[in-house]
């Protein structure tokens, strides 16, 4: 099975920032354990599209592990801000000091060793000892769980059919090239073995593929109902001082959005009440701005009612610190931090665009 996947893949591989291409490995060249530990990170639960420049970015900023290891952790946090999975960025930092304290600055090319270090799941210890290492281990993502339930027309549904499908890609996993293998089953779930219309006809695996023989390739993998998220209500307070400076916190390690900068606010509540009661973090003359900020977290929708103020040069904070303007970038904000900022820029009242002109 395998040999038909690679060739598919000596042509059709796609191109990645951090990937070695099947050419260049068969000339030789080794992938950076560090730029495929880095990626395979980033790219849980996100796009490759959205990955690549954040990427790009770290990669510049942090050329290696030792680089990383050194960095602030307010300066990864920042430069994080917008993937989301805040606790990917924090161990990524623990990750890059571990390897630079216990293994002399290298990744350790043993699955083993790979999975007690900190953030290092089963998933990402495969891949790395896969894709960096040529070691034969199967990786088992959103992709390959697509392409092993429809080569195999297996109609138990996710997460139920997990073990079985990793049983099945352990099985097909190759002792040559087991690197280029692993992502060549994850390019054919994306560009071709795709969720809705499979394009089966110029599958490198279609003569094999019991689902499509069956005619069901589109309807695997079954899922079971997810769940339906509650819906949480809470306030953030933006307050401007006259200087111009905005009042942020760093949110504690533990818990959602740990270790990033954000807007004081209230606990995020299980609630009828569209806004539960709360204290501002500074006195001053909190107004609401007109609409509210809708963000989806893994288990819950968010809606968040925004108060601003404007705040005198001397303001007194019981919480947070004041961060100058120049130093304030909202793109280090995450997501849901950030659509406050956004909503108040929109606010047309008269207070907004007294804000919109501060900035
Ligand atoms: N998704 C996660 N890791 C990947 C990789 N190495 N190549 C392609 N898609 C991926």
């Amino acid at each position: 099975m395998s040999v038909s996947l690679l060739e598919w893949y000596d042509t059709h591989a796609r191109e990645m920032p951090w990937r070695t291409s099947p050419a260049a490995r068969k000339e030789g060249k080794q992938p950076d354990p560090y730029a495929v530990w880095m990626s395979e990170i980033m790219l849980q639960q996100t796009t490759v599209a959205t990955v690549k420049d954040y990427f790009r970015r770290f990669i510049a900023r942090w050329p290696t592990v030792r680089d990383l290891a050194c960095a602030q952790d307010a300066d990864v946090m920042a430069e994080w801000a917008g993937l989301g999975y805040y606790a990917r960025a924090r161990n990524l930092l623990k990750c890059a000091r571990s390897v630079v304290a216990e293994h002399d600055g290298k990744f350790p090319a043993d699955h083993a060793a790979l999975l007690k270090l900190p953030g290092i799941g089963p998933y990402t210890a495969a891949a790395v000892s896969s894709i960096a290492f040529d070691l034969p281990h199967a990786v088992l993502d959103g992709n390959v769980e697509r392409v092993m339930a429809r080569i195999f027309d297996l109609h138990t549904p996710l997460p139920t059919a997990k073990p079985e499908l990793m049983a099945h890609a352990i099985r097909l996993t190759p002792d040559r090239r087991p690197g280029d293998y692993a992502q060549a089953v994850m390019d054919l779930g994306a560009t071709i073995c795709t969720p809705k219309s499979p394009a089966c006809g110029i599958c490198p695996w279609r003569e094999k593929c019991a689902a499509r023989v069956a005619g069901t390739a589109a309807e695997l993998p079954k899922k079971l109902p997810k769940k339906a998220k509650p819906i949480r209500h809470g306030t953030v307070y933006l307050g401007q001082r006259g200087d111009g400076a905005w009042l942020l916190e760093t949110r504690p390690d533990k818990g959602l959005l740990g270790g990033m900068l954000g807007w004081p606010g209230s606990e995020w509540v299980d609630t009828t009440l569209p806004h539960p009661p709360s204290t501002p973090p500074a006195q001053g003359d909190w107004y609401a701005v007109a609409g509210d900020v809708r963000h989806t977290f893994t288990h819950f929708h968010l809606v968040l009612q925004v108060k601003v103020a404007q705040l005198p040069v001397d303001a007194k904070a019981s919480r947070g610190t004041f961060i100058p303007k120049d130093s304030f970038a909202p793109s280090n904000l995450p997501t849901v931090m950030r659509k406050a900022f956004d909503l108040l820029m929109q606010d047309a009242t008269p207070h907004g665009a007294t804000h919109a002109s501060l900035i």
